[in-house]
């Protein structure tokens, strides 16, 4: 077929930028399914507890994701200020992942262990208590709520369908270690072990 012809035909363009596309796409993506830098979990990487579990999907409902990234990248100016770049094995149990892209405030990967308990709660509570300067929003109402733990087993379920290595006594346990407590202490305890993985080393 001469080249005119697929330039002169809007549907057939169509079509066969989708094809060229396509088998760009998998020749980049689907040797990465069997490739062991991406989908094999990093040494030490467990599942969330059930508490830190709760606290991960308070981030996701309160859309802390949208002002902070999850991924330090590997430059210099990066791994100086947050720590040792992000690899694809930290992320083999996040569904769904937070990397991001947007930076309002730093990268959170690599906060846990930075500040105390004690820091983040006052920071949650109001963050220009701590940094004066901070536009951070305020999130007073996760001191008052509290987490209910009747799904929590579940959401674990779910999460072991998609390959995380739960097991029956983790879900057993769930409702039971989450009922009851109230949304701070869960965000704080999923803060505190963000990229402990890593840094504990
Ligand atoms: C409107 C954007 C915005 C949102 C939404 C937001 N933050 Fe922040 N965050 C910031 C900014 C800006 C800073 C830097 C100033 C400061 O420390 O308060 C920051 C700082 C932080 C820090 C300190 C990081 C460090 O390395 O010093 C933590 C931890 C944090 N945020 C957690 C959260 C959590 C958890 C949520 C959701 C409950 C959240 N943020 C939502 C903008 C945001």
């Amino acid at each position: 077929m001469k080249h005119d012809n697929i330039e002169k035909s809007l549907p057939l363009m169509v079509v066969m930028i989708v094809i060229a596309l396509s088998w760009g796409g998998m020749a980049e993506i689907v040797p990465l399914f069997w490739h062991n830098d991406t989908n094999k979990p990093v040494e030490g990487l467990e599942p969330y507890t059930a508490m830190q579990l709760e606290g991960r999907d308070i981030y996701i409902r309160e859309g802390c994701h949208v002002c902070h990234t999850q991924m330090v990248r590997p430059f210099r100016a990066e791994t100086e200020r947050y720590g040792p770049y992000s690899t694809a094995g930290e992320s083999v149990y996040e569904h769904p992942f937070l990397w991001g892209s947007k930076r309002t405030g730093p990268d959170l990967a690599r906060v846990g262990g930075r500040y105390s308990d004690e820091w983040h709660r006052a920071h949650l509570y109001n963050p220009r208590d701590v940094v004066p300067e901070s536009i951070m929003p305020s999130y007073p109402w996760l001191f008052e709520d509290k987490v209910d733990g009747r799904l929590t087993p579940k959401k674990m379920e779910a999460l072991r369908m998609v390959g995380v290595p739960y097991t029956d006594a983790d879900i057993e346990g769930a409702k039971e270690a989450v009922d009851g407590k109230r949304e701070i202490e869960a965000l704080v305890a999923y803060l505190q072990h963000l990229g402990t993985v890593v840094t504990k080393r």
